[in-house]
């Protein structure tokens, strides 16, 4: 791997569950693997007055639970170099007069630290600070690449809706150039998400196949067995459209639906993922209940213990219409994928916890053993599993031994964990090495982030002026709302259901 240059990397909202859970310790499997710059520092900066020390024993705390190697930590005396190497300011990011005492901490440590002038601002704050932060750094010179590189990374949500990830982007470039900018979508960085691209163009077998012509349907999961936590209150105002359909599941058909880039190199990549985003056939609000299916967890038993419906969860408003559940269906109206229906599902309080990527072929245009077995067993699915359990499962016919031609379907199953020296790194250590490395190849152009907004908006525009439009409740455990299953046209055909429900009660309710 290649060693970036000497920086430092300052993080907005250190005191947070962001930097404690994910970005510290992706840092920490960074410098274990020997591939961060010989001058390198974390400075955090947060509302809460900390010490240095006292912020190098909570990130301490973060890393043996989190950091990926965390089980040898403790025999691991890497830590005790590698907590030397953070620092931490007690700040008031709304504060504009006190930038001058960052930069001048900033200055001071670069100094003594021979990092080159060279700056990662990571925002990892609430949103609301996404306009005010790089606003305030610019006003200060912390913006400008005059002496040294000055990158921004800004975590989800990039936005509410279209005209707030617009403003956003132009309050961005005003202060700082698109290619010092760094929208995180933290799915880009998962090594199976970018093994979609080496699936499809290194393998002579599947790209002659990856077209209208062969591909009956394209169904994308990604389910979790949780609910929403502690982040009742932020998942309130975002629902699973924002938080999961708008950047991770439409980045996942992105990849699938894209052509080949002429290169693999950031512009190239982005070009493709963005055309595929804005050749999406728009869903009109009257055309959005016939597409699209929002549902809600319900209180349940599962596996025995009873749980909470989402309007129980705290933080969130007893009468709350907020969707847990989205399930929708849509076309890429282009040469490639013309007529070809996406079915893209995700949720919380699932049965488990899967995200899967199915190409579901078309059945052979002559039915020689039909008599033997059903138009589902017939078509070949292709099952990219991005999460967890990651590889590749190709389901095909295969004659049972014995007499006459009976077909049954058989697995070619491809799982990572067989490698027997695969590190699989997390996403934020992938992406936050290419950000250090200055490649933007992974993180989101701010084209993709407005084209897939323009997609949700007549949704959201819908939800927000119908309100006959349903919720459906579904019971925590399940795999959601069974309305979802009238979505897929073809009669002989469902979703796939990696796992069974696990609810007692398979009642579905409506909200
Ligand atoms: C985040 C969402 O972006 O992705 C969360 O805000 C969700 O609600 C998470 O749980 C899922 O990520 P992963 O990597 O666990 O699939």
């Amino acid at each position: 791997m290649k060693t970036p240059k000497n920086h430092i990397l300052v993080i907005f909202g250190a005191s947070g569950d962001l930097t404690y859970r994910k970005l510290v310790p992706a840092v920490f499997d960074l410098y274990d693997q020997n591939v961060l710059p010989e001058n390198f520092a974390i400075l955090g900066l947060g509302r809460t007055q900390l010490s240095d020390d006292a912020f190098r024993e909570k990130m301490k705390e973060g890393i043996e639970q989190f950091a990926l190697n965390h089980k040898n930590v403790s025999q691991n005396d890497k830590v005790d170099s590698f907590l030397q190497q953070l620092f931490y300011h007690g700040f008031n990011t709304k504060e504009e007069g006190e930038y001058e005492g960052l930069k001048d901490k900033l200055f001071e440590l670069d100094g003594k630290l021979g990092t080159d002038r060279n700056f990662i601002f990571y925002l990892a704050t609430p949103p609301s600070m996404y306009t005010v932060i790089p606003c305030h750094l610019a006003k200060h010179g912390l913006s400008k690449e005059e002496d040294g590189f000055r990158r921004l990374i800004v975590e989800k949500p990039f936005g509410y809706d279209l005209e707030t990830a617009r403003e956003l982007n132009v309050s961005l470039l005003k202060h700082f150039n698109e290619e010092q900018l760094y929208r995180i979508d933290h799915y880009l960085g998962k090594e199976t998400v970018q093994n979609l691209l080496v699936t499809r163009f290194s393998n002579a077998i599947y790209e002659p196949l990856w077209n209208r012509n062969y591909v009956n349907h394209v169904e994308i999961t990604s389910s979790e067995s949780i609910g929403v936590g502690n982040r009742g209150g932020y998942y309130e105002g975002s629902g699973a459209l924002r938080d999961m359909v708008q950047n991770h599941l439409l980045l996942l058909a992105g990849l699938v639906g894209m052509e080949p880039p002429a290169l693999i190199d950031s512009n190239s990549i982005r070009n493709e993922i963005v055309k595929v985003l804005q050749s999406l056939r728009p869903i009109k609000e009257e055309e959005v209940e016939k597409y699209v299916i929002r549902g809600q967890y319900v209180g349940s038993t599962v596996k025995g213990e009873q749980v909470n419906g989402y309007r129980e969860e705290n933080g969130v408003d007893p009468e709350s219409r907020t969707e847990t559940y989205v399930a929708m269906k849509f076309f890429i109206d282009n040469m490639r994928w013309g007529g070809v229906p996406f079915y893209i599902r995700t949720g919380k309080m699932l049965p488990t916890r899967v995200t899967e990527v199915v190409i579901h072929f078309k059945p052979t245009p002559h039915h020689l053993f039909a008599s033997n077995t059903t138009i589902a067993q017939q078509q070949n699915q292709l099952v990219i599993r991005i999460q967890p359990d990651e590889g590749l499962l190709l389901k095909f016919g295969m004659k049972v031994p014995g007499a006459g031609f009976n077909v049954q379907n058989v697995n070619m199953d491809f799982h990572y964990s067989e490698l027997a020296d695969a590190y699989l790194p997390s996403a934020y250590e992938r992406l936050l090495h290419d950000c250090m490395l200055g490649d933007s190849t992974l993180y989101s152009r701010g084209d993709a982030v407005e084209a897939a907004w323009t997609f949700v908006k007549p949704i959201q525009e819908a939800w927000k002026n119908n309100k006959y439009i349903k919720v459906h409740g579904y019971p925590a455990g399940t795999w959601g709302p069974d309305v979802a299953d009238d979505l897929i046209e073809e009669p002989h055909l469902t979703w796939r259901y990696p796992c069974k429900n696990l609810a007692n009660d398979g009642n579905y309710c409506e909200l």
